[in-house]
């Protein structure tokens, strides 16, 4: 009898964006007529600067022709990807990862995802609340949590992000084998400063934890005193893995592309004590389970780091946090509070109500989609993320909905 893995029962019966995309689906076909302003899923509307397009059409040439054909590529990624992210996103900033260190992947969820499963099955896992739900959602496939209650796995420790501490999860008051920590923050816009990170790394190394450090939306910073990677911190080579994409800085969500920094001095430990390089093992399952980005589209990020491409996907992300500020400044012509929304895409409101009954709200008196905050954990109650990804016109199409609804 071929048996189920159970712990996949333990789940809410969609991924959340999948949840929210099928309500408004079956808003839509009911309502046929009524034009919905899509806040919800961070999902780029911009095109693709115009050096990557220039790239992109000068790899699929090379493809015609047998004499510059390529197949199978490194499994790594291409070097001319990873020395150019290894020069631009950290050298130039000071932190020494080498390309070798780089693992160029078709995405920054797979790899949060995905991460997880070269440690073992008994460590302790803590995840700030409220959290992307990839990191939480495959610890449970894992079956290193028991069943949900009240919104929260049971064994998972949840850091909460509140108004009281800024959103920023606190350094747990035991010891905790795995963190996940996501900066500019997905849900809440949050920040972290580089004396707060430099307190998480330390309670790493002390404690031989790991921390996870998802920066996917590094280049939304604005402030220049706003660490831009964990390495940038000392010490943060021997206790972290960072995660970054080209989703949101330059549009792949369609095209995918992103990398897994693994420092060669990035360790975890077997059950007798006995250190293990984490990038061994993870280049070990990379090449066992992935084969590559195509070749075409490691081209088109590698532009993102030529002149044009810097200039253009600084203009991309100009033009969201435009849209940012202006949902920023409708709320709180609204008499909301919002938080983010400057150093990221996102904006958290605390809607003072049910989130799933204010998202329902937006959706059929404004006919705009947000993601409830309840979504991402029991401390996103009440709250609502709105995204920037769209247009100047629908963003000022859907404040003034919103504002039209809220009267
Ligand atoms: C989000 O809206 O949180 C992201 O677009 C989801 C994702 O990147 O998977």
């Amino acid at each position: 009898m071929i048996r189920i893995n159970e712990h996949y029962l333990k789940l809410q019966a969609s991924y959340l964006f999948s949840g929210i995309a099928a309500r408004v689906n079956e808003y839509q076909k009911n309502h046929p007529d009524r034009e919905i302003i899509k806040l919800g899923i961070g999902d780029a509307t911009r095109a693709l600067p115009m050096a990557c397009i220039k790239a992109l059409h000068r790899a699929v040439d090379e493809l015609a022709d047998d004499a510059t054909f390529r197949g199978y590529g490194p499994e790594q990624g291409y070097l001319f990807l990873r020395q150019a992210i290894a020069q631009n996103d950290f050298q130039a900033r000071g932190a020494d990862i080498s390309p070798e260190e780089i693992f160029v992947s078709d995405g920054a969820k797979c790899d949060t995802g995905n991460f997880q499963e070269i440690l073992a099955q008994e460590i302790t896992v803590a995840v700030p609340d409220p959290v992307y739900p990839v990191y939480v959602d495959t610890n449970v496939m894992a079956g290193r949590t028991g069943g949900l209650e009240n919104g929260r796995y049971q064994n998972i420790i949840y850091l909460e992000c509140t108004q009281a501490n800024h959103f920023s999860p606190e350094i747990p008051d035991r010891p905790v084998d795995l963190v996940y920590l996501c900066f500019p923050n997905n849900p809440t816009g949050a920040t972290i400063t580089a004396d707060a990170l430099t307190e998480w790394v330390n309670y790493a190394r002390k404690n031989k934890a790991l921390i996870l450090f998802d920066a996917a939306y590094e280049a939304f910073i604005q402030d220049e005193t706003i660490p831009h990677s964990i390495y940038e911190i000392d010490g943060a080579k021997e206790v972290a893995v960072e995660f970054r994409s080209f989703s949101k800085t330059a549009g792949f969500t369609g095209t995918r592309c992103a990398f897994t920094v693994v420092p060669r001095k990035c360790r975890a430990y077997d059950k007798t004590g006995s250190p293990h390089e984490l990038h061994s093992l993870w280049s070990r399952r990379h090449s066992t389970k992935f084969n590559g980005v195509s070749y075409p589209i490691q081209r088109a990020a590698e532009a993102v780091y030529s002149d044009e491409g810097k200039r253009q996907v600084k203009d991309i992300i100009r033009f969201y946090l435009k849209n940012a500020e202006r949902i920023r400044q409708g709320m709180e012509q609204l008499g909301f509070s919002p938080v983010g929304g400057i150093n990221s895409p996102y904006i958290w409101v605390d809607t003072q109500m049910d989130s799933w009954e204010f998202f329902k709200f937006l959706l059929e008196k404004a006919g705009v989609v947000c993601t409830p905050g309840a979504g991402f954990g029991a401390c996103g109650q009440r709250y609502v993320r709105f995204s920037a990804f769209n247009t100047y016109e629908n963003t000022e199409k859907a404040m003034a909905r919103i504002k039209e609804a809220l009267k």
